[in-house]
């Protein structure tokens, strides 16, 4: 069975948290070294894109599992865990879902997505994302809410119909919101904490299970790691009974200097900023990276990256060996 809540001896070293990392289907299918890499150090092997609603129901009505078992099934039979990525985000949706126009419409194809893909793995996936980046961008500017079709049509409501939604097709599963740029210095960031913790509370007045949040941790260099506003965040989650993950590390290292060695040290010590910070409130429930090498990344792909040189955003570089950010994780997890 795929867990989601404990330390696994499964990598070969006793951890004091899960470490793990979220794996794409073509390279699972396609790179038998880099998914090496993960037999060898993940604890938790996550489906990076295989559970979204375009992986899964690119057709309205018509569900595919296919990728998503293939990774499920094999972090299985190496006896580690997995979590659930994700029931309700801006993106990832294939284009019916944006055609939606009614209420009702929004409404039914929220709910029979979720009912069927949480009750298909309901027992088998422990943890669930249910809410991925429903806060807005700037809260300050523009509300708590990210826009979206979601919130278009149902507003709010529909987290609170995903959490119910969820909670009846997996009952026994860890229910999640997961978000970005929770951990830096600024007001902007300060309205985004406060943000998810306003919907942490709102979904306890409505009675609905909130677990845990997850952080996702896309780092930025020049954007300074708040020590004190992250290590408050946490404690405030606490306070209201709800634990965290690290879900999502990587560096967007654009604007770091093209030496290589100097740029992995100083994404290095980035990501150690952030977990000090995190750990030294309490240890999240298990760390995880946005990918294993930067063989294979979204940043490289979304992000601005200097001329001539790759971003480098992972703990493994492009041929698959640690770079100084794998150590520094290792310290932590
Ligand atoms: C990204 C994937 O890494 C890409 O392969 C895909 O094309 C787009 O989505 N925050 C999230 C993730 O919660 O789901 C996103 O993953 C990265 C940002």
């Amino acid at each position: 069975t795929l867990f989601a809540g404990a330390a696994h001896a499964g990598a070969g070293k006793k951890r004091r948290v899960p470490f793990g990392a979220a794996l794409e289907y073509l390279p699972f299918i396609e790179d038998s070294d880099y998914t090496a890499l993960f037999v060898q150090h993940c604890d938790i092997i996550v489906p990076m894109n295989s559970l979204k609603w375009d992986a899964l129901q690119w057709n309205r009505g018509d569900f595919t599992f296919l990728e998503a078992d293939g990774i499920l099934n094999f972090s299985e039979s190496l006896e580690r865990g997995s979590y659930g990525h994700t029931f309700v985000w801006w993106n990832g949706l294939p284009p019916w879902v944006e055609t939606l126009s009614t209420r009702k419409e929004a409404e039914a194809a929220l709910i029979e997505h979720i009912q069927t893909v949480g009750s298909y793995y309901s027992g088998r996936v422990p943890a669930w994302d249910v809410a991925n980046e429903v806060v807005a961008h700037d809260p300050l500017e523009s509300g708590m809410w990210r826009d979206s079709v979601w919130m278009r049509l149902l507003g709010a409501e529909h987290v609170d119909i995903a959490f119910a939604e969820a909670a009846k097709a997996a009952p026994d599963a860890e229910l999640n919101i997961n978000d970005y740029d929770l951990e830096f210095k600024g007001a902007r960031y300060d309205a985004r904490r406060k943000a998810i913790l306003d919907l942490v509370r709102r979904l306890q007045d409505r009675g609905l299970k909130i677990d845990a949040v997850g952080i996702q941790g896309h780092l930025y260099p020049e954007v300074p790691i708040d020590f004190e506003g992250l290590g408050r965040f946490i404690t405030d989650l606490a306070a209201l009974g709800v634990d965290y993950r690290i879900t999502e590390i990587d560096v967007i290292d654009w604007k770091l200097p093209v030496d290589i060695e100097l740029r992995d040290e100083r994404a290095a010590s980035h990501v150690n900023d952030f977990l000090d910070a995190a750990f030294s409130a309490a240890p999240p429930l298990s760390v995880a990276t946005w990918g294993l090498s930067d063989r294979y990344s979204w940043i490289s792909d979304a992000m601005p990256h200097r001329r001539g040189a790759r971003n480098r955003p992972l703990p493994f570089d492009e041929n698959l060996k640690p770079k100084p950010m794998f150590d520094v994780i290792m310290k932590y997890v």
